[in-house]
């Protein structure tokens, strides 16, 4: 098969240096989880940023970061701290990521922050090109790269040219907002091949296509003068079989190999049939609804005071863009509703809500979502989440229940979750006691459903079927070209 290569804003590893060794930290977010599992089958590089600035790295640094990379297939492009600042922290993560969220409030406007954006794209461009040699196709991700597509397919026509959008695409009311709608549009428009996680996102992005552009859709092709364009939903999934093994292995561990997490766990009887575990777990992101979720235990708690002492809430936040404004307020939100919750309901042998804010191996991730009764999923809007997945992956004995708010693109996967909208408090509230009390019996039966679904459909599914529409629109085009 002809070589894939991936492009994405940020590799599969970041680097760290430490006393000048340089380490390989495994990258956290579902694009990084997901691809990580396919993209050495398709023989290609993995083309993106090493998540440092490149200001303070000499020649010789520069030069065993790029040997270290090679090892894993993969290639950097280098950012500046100023690109950064304006690229990565702005026009991506000031910019796109609150009005693909629906946070319109949070957009920042800033024509700086926009040129950075178009010279970081061609930038990336520039060095898939490069990479690129006869046959090889590349498939581009996500919202940082939305001009990729069109920088290459400009230069090299005949290259097949794949994009995956990992976060939601609004509806046209919300994206014309943008002063660059029109450019954004028309960068995707460079690939083949356009891919969504949900249908909704699918449509929202055609509509902005008829109404700004024009351009005819019929089914799922867009016609452009000598050009058509597939768009279609994959739904991306998970590498079921790694949690669940992982989930297996880690439980068949006599006591004294457990983890220090799980031995913890253990001694302040929180894994103990009087107590029940409730997991949260997500990058620190104001898409999340962490607070939402914190004023919803803390109702539950007290509308539900029989559960006072008996229940923990497990909260996982991991560190993510802290220095963007919003993010950091958010931080502190999240630091003073856990002290608030901790201070109202907790006692000497008993801490509601257990925060960790930091990274966790991935064994300790894998012992919390065996070890815990509920997980509590209640972003306010979600281009997929793959949290929910991973839980329902690692349940090996098909116990346990997800309570999810319907914004995650997920939702449209797990109807035997309890559904929730992430604003009212007072559902949530009722949907925890809802789980807590639930019958093992009726547990089984929604996660068996979860399980098969989720099993079926995983991630090495969701990249075969887009790679066989990739191929599919290189056929539907030589036809065309044929006429
Ligand atoms: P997003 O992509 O917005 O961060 P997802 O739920 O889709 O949200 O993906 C999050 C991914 O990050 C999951 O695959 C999860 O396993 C991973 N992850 C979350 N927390 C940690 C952590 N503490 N350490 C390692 N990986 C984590
Ligand atoms: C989401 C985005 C990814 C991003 C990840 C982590 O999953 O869709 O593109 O990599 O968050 O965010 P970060 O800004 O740290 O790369």
């Amino acid at each position: 098969m002809n070589r894939i290569h991936i492009v994405s804003n940020r590799l599969p590893v970041n680097i760290n240096i430490e006393n000048d060794i340089i380490e390989l930290i495994p990258s956290v977010g579902g694009l990084a989880t997901g691809m990580r599992s396919v993209y050495k089958e398709y023989n290609g590089k993995w083309i993106g940023w090493p998540g440092l600035p490149s200001d303070d790295l000499d020649e010789e640094l520069t030069g065993r970061i790029e040997q270290k990379l090679i090892e894993e297939d993969c290639v950097p492009v280098h950012l500046s701290k100023q690109e950064i600042d304006l690229y990565y922290d702005g026009f991506s993560n000031r910019t796109i990521w609150p009005l693909f969220h629906y946070f319109a409030q949070f957009i920042d406007y800033d024509h700086e922050l926009w040129d950075a954006f178009v010279s970081v794209n061609q930038k990336f461009a520039d060095k898939a090109l490069e990479t690129l040699e006869e046959g090889d196709t590349i498939w581009i991700h996500d919202y940082q790269l939305l001009l990729v597509p069109e920088m290459i397919k400009s230069k090299k026509p005949d290259v097949t040219v794949g994009f995956f959008l990992h976060i939601p695409f609004p509806s046209f009311e919300v994206f014309r907002i943008l002063p660059w709608r029109k450019e954004l549009i028309q960068g995707m428009l460079g690939a083949d091949l356009i891919g969504f996680h949900t249908f909704d996102y699918q449509r929202h992005f055609c509509s902005s296509v008829r109404r700004l552009m024009g351009y005819e859709i019929s089914f799922n092709q867009i016609h452009i003068e000598d050009r058509i364009i597939l768009v279609d939903s994959f739904p991306m999934g998970i590498d079921y079989n790694k949690f669940r093994d992982a989930s297996t292995q880690i439980f068949q561990r006599p006591l004294q190999e457990k983890s220090e997490l799980h031995r913890e766990l253990e001694k302040y009887f929180l894994i103990s049939p009087n107590r029940k575990l409730i997991l949260s777990i997500d990058r620190m992101d104001y898409s999340k609804g962490i607070p939402n979720r914190l004023r919803a235990f803390s109702r539950f708690l007290e509308d539900y005071p029989e559960f006072i002492g008996k229940v923990t809430l497990i909260m996982l936040a991991v560190p993510s863009r802290g220095t963007v404004e919003q993010y950091i307020n958010l931080k502190r939100e999240v630091d003073e509703l856990v002290g608030t919750v901790n201070g109202k309901f907790g006692s000497i042998n008993y801490t509601p809500v257990w925060y960790f804010y930091r990274s966790l191996p991935f064994e300790n991730l894998i012992e919390l979502y065996s070890s815990c009764d509920v997980a509590l999923v209640t972003p306010v809007r979600d281009g997929m989440n793959l949290v929910a997945k991973e839980y329902v992956a690692s349940r090996t004995n098909s116990t346990g229940v997800i309570i999810l708010s319907e914004m995650a693109g997920v939702a449209k996967e797990m109807g035997e979750a309890i559904i929730i909208n992430p604003n009212n408090t007072k559902e949530i509230a009722d949907a925890i006691n809802q789980a807590l009390i639930m019958p093992l019996d009726e547990q089984r039966e929604r996660m068996s459903f979860l399980q098969d679904r989720i099993k079926r459909y995983d991630v090495f599914k969701w990249s075969s079927e887009f790679v066989k529409s990739l191929k599919k629109v290189e056929k539907i085009q030589n036809s065309f070209y044929a006429k």
